[in-house]
């Protein structure tokens, strides 16, 4: 069953370019998107998004997506804080649950709530027969398939992915995406398992790298805009497999109070590629170096050739359409987290404490 993988874990990361654009395939047709019906984004005040772990880091990605691309005011929250403090909802709001079970305990009884206060709920679900997509008024699959091992993977971008079609519709809705402009942010997914293959291609060299990160006690993720949240998604796959503790920050926050931390045994994994943030985050990196860091940078071409001097290592992904960076930029955080866990010889796919759905409080 893991057709030749030592773990499910490896096996779900690597199929990540067919899945995707297995996905792709469902929601994105020649002439458009294809999405069920009753879902019109254009006269909403407020969309809020629920979920928890993974699936809240997804929901904290397409945050971003949703007020760039559609200038949808969007509020995010993991489930557990969200069902007992009972926000008050505005009537002209929906929400959408996040959930690859479509079973987690809390995120069940946040959709609940919200079933009695907004106009429409939906869920995003990878398992089409599951609670939250019995109860919602209306259910997205991911299509990820079967997900076995206990760190999310292709959930995790397939989720990213189906939030995407629905930010692209929601900014169609709203007047905020031209045809034309809809057509280029369609090449940009449609673009990604190809760009997910070559990211794969990164593996041994990763591998080579988690030798020396297993050595770590702490490690640091550093993002900003949509990769912030990837950066917090990177650390809780490393703590959740490896069992190192690692942080995600937003590369902004550094000088906060992060940078105590810094020092010749602390790796810092910084997800920069060269978009329209990429100086800010390089002067972040290099506060990091001067305080002997040990910088990791992953980016694209440009990015590495502005900005390797003085770093640890480096990993190049290619080039990605802006907003969906983190669709691909995820795979090099799950392939570090994998290899480290690897090199400490952790159970990868049933980790010590975790269960694969949380389905009680
Ligand atoms: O089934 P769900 O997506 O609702 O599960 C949510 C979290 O329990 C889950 O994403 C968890 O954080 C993963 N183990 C992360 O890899």
């Amino acid at each position: 069953e893991k057709a030749g993988f030592k773990h499910f874990m490896a096996k779900e990361i690597a199929e990540q370019p067919a899945v995707l654009g297995d996905a792709i395939n469902h929601y994105v047709k020649k002439d458009g998107l294809d999405l069920p019906e009753g879902i019109d984004f254009a006269g909403l005040d407020r969309l809020t998004l629920v979920a928890c772990g993974t699936a809240y880091y997804a929901c904290a990605v397409a945050k971003y997506w949703f007020e760039n691309l559609a200038r949808l005011p969007c509020e995010i929250d993991v489930a557990s804080e969200f069902r007992y403090r009972e926000p008050p909802m505005p009537a002209k709001s929906w929400a959408i649950f996040v959930s690859q079970s479509g079973e987690t305990a809390d995120t069940l009884a946040a959709l609940r709530y919200c079933n009695e206060k907004v106009e429409k709920t939906l869920a995003v679900v990878n398992v089409p027969t599951s609670s939250m997509a019995r109860e919602a008024d209306l259910a997205l699959p991911i299509h990820a398939g079967v997900e076995v091992g206990v760190a999310s993977t292709k959930a995790f971008t397939c989720q990213l992915l189906s939030l995407a079609v629905l930010a692209l519709k929601a900014g169609v809705d709203r007047g905020h995406i031209t045809e034309t402009q809809l057509a280029a942010h369609l090449e940009g997914l449609r673009a990604l398992p190809g760009l997910m293959n070559t990211a794969l291609g990164t593996a041994d060299e990763i591998a080579g790298l988690a030798e020396k990160l297993a050595e770590a006690q702490d490690i640091l993720f550093l993002g900003r805009g949509p990769l912030y949240p990837l950066a917090m998604e990177g650390a809780l796959k490393l703590k959740e497999i490896s069992y190192i503790h690692a942080e995600g920050y937003a590369s902004g926050e550094l000088k906060h109070g992060p940078i105590a931390l810094i020092e010749r045994t602390v790796p810092v994994i910084v997800f920069a590629p060269h978009d329209r943030l990429f100086d800010k985050t390089v002067s972040n990196m290099q506060e990091v170096m001067a305080r002997h860091g040990k910088v990791l940078l992953v980016s694209d071409a440009r990015g590495l050739r502005e900005a390797s001097e003085g770093t640890w290592a480096t990993l190049k992904m290619p080039e990605v359409a802006e907003p969906f960076a983190p669709i691909l930029y995820a795979l090099p955080a799950q392939l570090l987290a994998y290899y480290t866990a690897v090199a400490k010889g952790t159970d990868v796919d049933q980790p010590r404490n975790l269960a694969k759905s949380v389905t009680v409080e």
